[in-house]
């Protein structure tokens, strides 16, 4: 690839923010469609992000995502909010053009995208979730948007609340207090994130009939025990190579093809 005058400026706005695999595939994405357009990672401490997106427009930067902690600011500051990113409460892509930031969330789109891979069928399906973090918010949206019947569970059970009214999901004790009734489990809490994590419930009830989600990138103890209990399984990394194919076809208008995506983050997770 050149840089030269005429390359356009993308990237990725977090603090931390070096565990991106964004660069990877959205630079892919560029050489794909030999579009002139380089993406970068920002780390931008909380205290900074302001000045930051105020700079993005005198910079000439076309367009970036936004993640953690950043993603409420972002859609606070922006000046066009697409209605998705306003209920789910965060944005997770700008677009930066002369009459101001646009501010989009494509992380609902590919956890839906993701999740239709493991179940086409989430009309009045019952689901647990786990979790009611940020991400929590851009599941439930989802699944409420497909009109699933959403069991929440958290750690903090006031958050957990809050959300279900929000969404319109039931709140939950115990995760075992459902086990029996749904079909989907989708963990949105980081745990899981280092092996020795406590479980979060007792993943001996895992049954074949359940299928289990996991937003984290990676083979995580729930996983694990899903796979050996016959469930259909599925990490995070559809759901970030979706989301990231959406903020491409904002910015650009075109579809990457998965597959490009995905075996470029394949190759660079390998060679690491
Ligand atoms: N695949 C993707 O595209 C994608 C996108 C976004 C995020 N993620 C992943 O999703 C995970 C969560 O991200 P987030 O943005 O939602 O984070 P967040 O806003 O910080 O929320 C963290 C969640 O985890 C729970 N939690 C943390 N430590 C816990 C513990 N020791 N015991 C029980 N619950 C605990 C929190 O519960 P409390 O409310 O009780 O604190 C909360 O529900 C991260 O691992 C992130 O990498 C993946």
């Amino acid at each position: 690839m050149t840089l030269d005058g005429k390359t356009q400026v993308y990237g990725i706005l977090g603090y931390p923010v070096k565990h991106s695999l964004s660069p990877v595939f959205q630079n892919k994405a560029f050489e794909h469609f030999s579009i002139n357009a380089v993406y970068v990672p920002f780390e931008v401490k909380p205290e900074e992000f302001e000045t930051a997106f105020r700079g993005l427009k005198a910079l000439g930067i076309k367009g970036v995502n936004i993640t953690l902690p950043h993603k409420e600011k972002a859609l606070e500051l922006s000046d066009f909010i697409d209605s998705h990113a306003q209920a789910i409460g965060s944005a997770n892509t700008l677009k930066i053009t002369e009459e101001g930031v646009y501010a989009y969330n494509t992380d609902w789109v590919g956890f839906l995208k993701a999740v239709k891979k493991l179940t086409p069928q989430l009309r009045n399906l019952k689901v647990l979730v786990l979790g009611a973090g940020g991400s929590a918010r851009a599941v439930l949206y989802a699944l409420r948007f497909e009109k699933a019947e959403v069991f929440l569970w958290n750690r903090t059970e006031e958050r957990a609340r809050r959300l279900c009214e929000e969404f319109g999901c039931f709140h939950i004790k115990r995760p075992e207090d459902v086990l029996e009734e749904v079909e989907l489990i989708v963990n949105t809490t980081s745990l899981g994130l280092k092996e020795e994590d406590p479980h979060i419930f007792d993943y001996k009830k895992l049954n074949p009939r359940h299928r289990v989600m996991d937003i984290i990138y990676k083979d995580t103890p729930l996983l694990k025990s899903a796979r050996e209990r016959g469930c259909l399984y599925q990490d995070g990394l559809d759901m970030l190579l979706y989301q990231g194919m959406e903020s491409f076809k904002i910015w650009t208008g075109y579809d990457v093809p998965y597959e490009v995506v995905k075996s470029s983050v394949l190759e660079y997770l390998n060679a690491i």
